[in-house]
């Protein structure tokens, strides 16, 4: 197709494929933003290239200083900033519940990210405070902070939310899970300023249930970076739900995606149910690669259900 000098060029500019057959009415065409194509296989990709240019820019890392950043994240944050980070000539520690799946663990190493563990019971509120603590102490660490860090709603405020008004200028609604917030407030945003009556959906689950790499804002933690004056709607997705979406998505489309992909897209099909017609852009942020020990496509919805709640894949 083109040719790029680095593999931070491919970030972004993911296609849009449909999944109407998931649609519960034929006049509302349903879109899936599928991110999973991103070099470092997730829509985080954008960023960790964003956080890293910002703190350039602003002074607080140089390229090649092999200063260490630190971000707690298990999942698709930790591998995207792994990537930028070597590239850009520094390391990266990265504070990891202890109940990561094999995938998360390998992947984190083989991009060459540090590893200190927090304990998994505490999940990923956990991780943050961890990595707080680890900040506070030793001030030559730089924490770029997604949940608080402007750079993550910028990196879909310019790149994301264009790419959909571009690829879809019918876009009537944008549905995404919510996690750090980022990928809401940013093509939410963006996109409210182009269609005023576009209506932003979040999905979230239900307090106290873990759908992996999202969060429910009713347990405890509110991400700085959010603002709920973005969002129209929330929709609540159960674990189940969202493991049943994501064969769904294969099964009936061939889109092989995360478990919080059918997490949004069962967010998307409710909504659709409340339209007489309309078109929804729905984003999935990762592919299904990292989730197979999870045996959501392969094993019995029981055990993947219980699995989940054990085992940290995102
Ligand atoms: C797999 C996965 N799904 C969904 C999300 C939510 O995206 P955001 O953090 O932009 O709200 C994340 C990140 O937190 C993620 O890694």
């Amino acid at each position: 197709m083109t040719r790029h000098d680095s593999v931070l060029d491919l970030i972004g500019g993911t296609p849009l494929v449909g999944i109407h057959a998931l649609s519960p009415n034929p006049d509302v065409r349903i879109w899936a933003k599928l991110e999973g194509q991103n070099p470092g296989g997730s829509s985080k990709d954008r960023i960790a290239r964003q956080m890293v240019q910002m703190a350039e820019a602003d002074g607080i890392l140089t390229p090649g200083s092999g200063q260490i950043i630190l971000e707690p994240s298990s999942g698709n944050t930790g591998i995207g900033l792994a990537l930028v980070a070597k590239l850009r000539g520094y390391r990266l520690r990265v504070v990891l519940p202890d109940n990561v799946s094999i995938e998360r663990r390998q992947l984190l190493q083989i991009f060459g990210a540090e590893v200190v563990a927090s304990p998994g019971a505490e999940g990923s509120n956990g991780a943050i405070r961890r990595a707080e603590q680890l900040a506070a102490e030793d001030d030559s660490l730089v924490l770029l902070f997604q949940y608080g860090n402007p750079a993550n709603p910028l990196a879909h405020y310019t790149t994301t939310g264009p790419e959909i008004l571009a690829d879809c200028p019918e876009v009537d609604v944008f549905c995404a899970g919510l996690g750090t917030s980022g990928t809401l407030m940013g093509v939410g945003r963006f996109l409210k300023e182009h269609k005023p009556d576009l209506v932003v959906v979040a999905v979230e689950p239900p307090a106290g249930e873990l759908v992996q790499g999202l969060r429910n804002l009713d347990d405890g933690f509110v991400p700085p970076i959010f603002d709920p004056d973005v969002l129209d709607r929330k929709m609540i997705v159960r674990p189940r739900e969202s493991i049943e979406w994501t064969r769904r998505l294969l099964s009936s489309c061939g889109v092989f995606a995360g478990i919080s992909s059918g997490a949004a897209v069962a967010g998307a099909v409710k909504y659709a149910a409340s339209m007489t017609s309309g078109t929804i852009v729905v984003l999935l942020p990762d592919g299904g690669w990292k989730y197979l020990s999870s045996g959501a496509w392969t094993d019995d919805l029981d055990v993947v259900e219980e699995r989940a709640q054990r085992i940290n894949y995102w």
